[in-house]
Parts: structure tokens; C-alpha cells; sequence
């Protein structure tokens, strides 16, 4: 299975160039999506605002080397490794399920655009897109099911659902379909990869189509607030915070006694 490229076969029944309008669409999807949210939630506006208002109390006025350093530690560190999550297991499920997502998403394109019209993929390629659905699936099936606040802090069971949960379920629908799809395909049980694959287009169009109502957009908005904040921190402006006290971090022994899960 790992070195079946799907969407070959899938070539030999709908035209390459079909699936690579869809991927194209579902770009737009993502454009349309995350620019209507902003509109609508007006966050980048307030972004901004808060930025420029920030800047009249900056302390230093920053280089644009000293900006850049800001910016390439931010990326290499908050971004790349989601840092404001801590050292648990809540970042290592995250991590899971970003680059696994990053994996899958580059392996699809790459097999879409390069080797879905007759040319034979390097096996490394299927690798990459099959790893990164599986760990996509690790990463997110985690949270769903442990990790998730619902869950880990209120005491929900994990069946509830809720439209908020609409990103990390569309996403785990793409990764799980497209795995049995695969799966299915690779063993010869035609009429079954035939399901598989229609389950794995709709779970698509739900993740795509659903930008505007879900959380996918923190994905952009994120790495911007991170890069922001740090920049306030770095020219002394802090987001017009106090700075932190001039005292020792001491709460108490109580603050052992149990992990902060009361949101
Ligand atoms: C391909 C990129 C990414 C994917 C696929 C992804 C995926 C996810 C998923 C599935 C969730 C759970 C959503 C939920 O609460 O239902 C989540 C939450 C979160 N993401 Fe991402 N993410 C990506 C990029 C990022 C980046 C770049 C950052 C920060 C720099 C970030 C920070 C967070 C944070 C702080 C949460 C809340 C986690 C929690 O409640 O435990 N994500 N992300």
C-alpha cells in the first residue's frame, strides 16, 4: 500500500486534469474562506490597529536584521514546533498532525500535478503521502479522543460534537478515507475503493468548504500573532502589557498538586 500512488489508477478512470482543477479549487476554497472569516471577524483590522498602537510605545526602534532575526527564531521555534503549547503531549499530538498534514498535502500535489498522467512516481513520493495521512491520523485521533478540552478538562464524552470540532474532523475524514482508499485500491477490492474514494472527496469539500466556519484559519493566523508578539517584546512595546514583575515565580506548593485544566 505504502508505494501505491491512488490517484494513478484514479487517472485511468477520471482525466488527470480533473484532479488537478480540483486541487486548484480547493486552493480557492481556502482563499475565499480565510478572507470572508477576516471580513467577517475583522481580526486582521484589529490586528493592525493594535500593531501600529503598540508601535508609539515601542522602547527601540528595530533594525530590519534585528526584525528578521525576530521573525526567523519565531518561525524555527513558536511556528515550526507550535511552542505555545507547552512541553506535553497536547504539542506533540499537534506536531504529529501538522507536519503530518504538511506531508500529506505536499504528497497529493506533488502526485497530482507530476505522476497521475502515465509517469511513474519515485517510490518515495506514495512514502510521504501515505507517513503523513497515518500521522495526521495519530496527531488528531489523540486529540479527539484524549486531549481535546471537551474531554480532558469538562468532562465530555468524546462522541459529542460541536460546529468547533468541524476542522479537526473533516481533517481526520481526509487522512483516514484517503488511507482506506488507498488501502482498498491497492488490495483489488474495486467496489469498496470506490466508496472510499467518493468518502474521501466529500470529507474534502467539507475541510475546504468549511474554512469560513472552522478553525483552519488559525494556521495563518497563528504564526502572525506569534511573530507579532514577539516583535512587541523585542522593541519594548509588549502590546502595551506591564512587563513581567521583578519577583520570583512563586505560587505555592497547591500549584503541583494538580495540572490546569479549569478553563
Ligand atoms: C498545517 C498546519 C496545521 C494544522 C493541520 C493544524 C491542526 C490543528 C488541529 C486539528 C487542531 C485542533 C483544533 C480543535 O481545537 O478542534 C489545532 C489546534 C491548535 N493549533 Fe494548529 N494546525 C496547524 C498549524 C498551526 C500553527 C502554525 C500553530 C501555531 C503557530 C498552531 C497552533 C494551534 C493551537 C495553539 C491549537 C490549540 C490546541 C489545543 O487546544 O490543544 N497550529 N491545530
Amino acid at each position: 500500500m505504502f508505494y501505491n500512488n491512488p490517484f494513478a489508477e484514479l487517472a485511468t478512470v477520471i482525466p488527470a486534469y480533473v484532479m488537478q482543477y480540483f486541487v486548484v479549487a480547493m486552493v480557492l476554497l481556502i482563499v475565499v474562506g480565510v478572507a470572508l472569516d477576516m471580513l467577517h471577524k475583522k481580526n486582521v483590522v484589529y490586528f493592525f490597529r493594535n500593531a501600529q498602537k503598540a508601535k508609539k510605545s515601542a522602547k527601540e526602534e528595530l533594525s530590519t536584521g534585528k526584525k528578521t532575526a525576530v521573525i526567523l527564531k519565531t518561525v524555527a521555534h513558536d511556528i515550526a514546533t507550535t511552542s505555545e503549547l507547552g512541553m506535553g503531549k497536547r504539542r506533540l499530538a499537534h506536531v504529529l498532525g501538522m507536519y503530518g498534514t504538511i506531508l500529506f498535502w505536499i504528497g497529493s500535489a506533488v502526485l497530482i500535478f507530476k505522476y497521475s498522467n502515465g509517469a511513474q512516481a519515485p517510490s518515495l513520493v506514495p512514502i510521504i503521502w501515505h507517513v503523513g495521512a497515518i500521522m495526521t491520523c495519530i496527531g488528531g485521533y489523540w486529540f479527539w479522543f484524549f486531549l481535546r478540552v471537551d474531554v480532558s478538562a469538562e468532562a465530555h464524552p468524546w462522541y459529542r460534537i460541536i460546529t468547533a470540532d468541524l476542522f479537526v474532523l473533516a481533517l481526520l475524514a481526509c487522512a483516514t478515507f484517503g488511507l482506506a482508499w488507498s488501502y482498498t485500491q491497492s488490495s483489488g477490492m474495486t467496489g469498496l475503493s470506490y466508496l472510499f474514494l467518493v468518502l474521501f472527496i466529500l470529507a474534502n469539500l467539507v475541510l475546504f468548504g468549511g474554512v469560513y466556519w472552522s478553525k483552519f484559519a488559525h494556521m495563518f493566523y497563528k504564526p502572525g500573532a506569534a511573530i507579532q508578539k514577539n516583535l512587541a517584546e523585542a522593541d519594548g512595546s509588549r502590546d502595551n502589557l506591564p512587563p513581567p514583575a521583578d519577583a520570583p515565580e512563586q505560587f505555592g506548593l497547591g500549584i503541583k498538586r494538580e495540572q490546569p485544566k479549569h478553563y
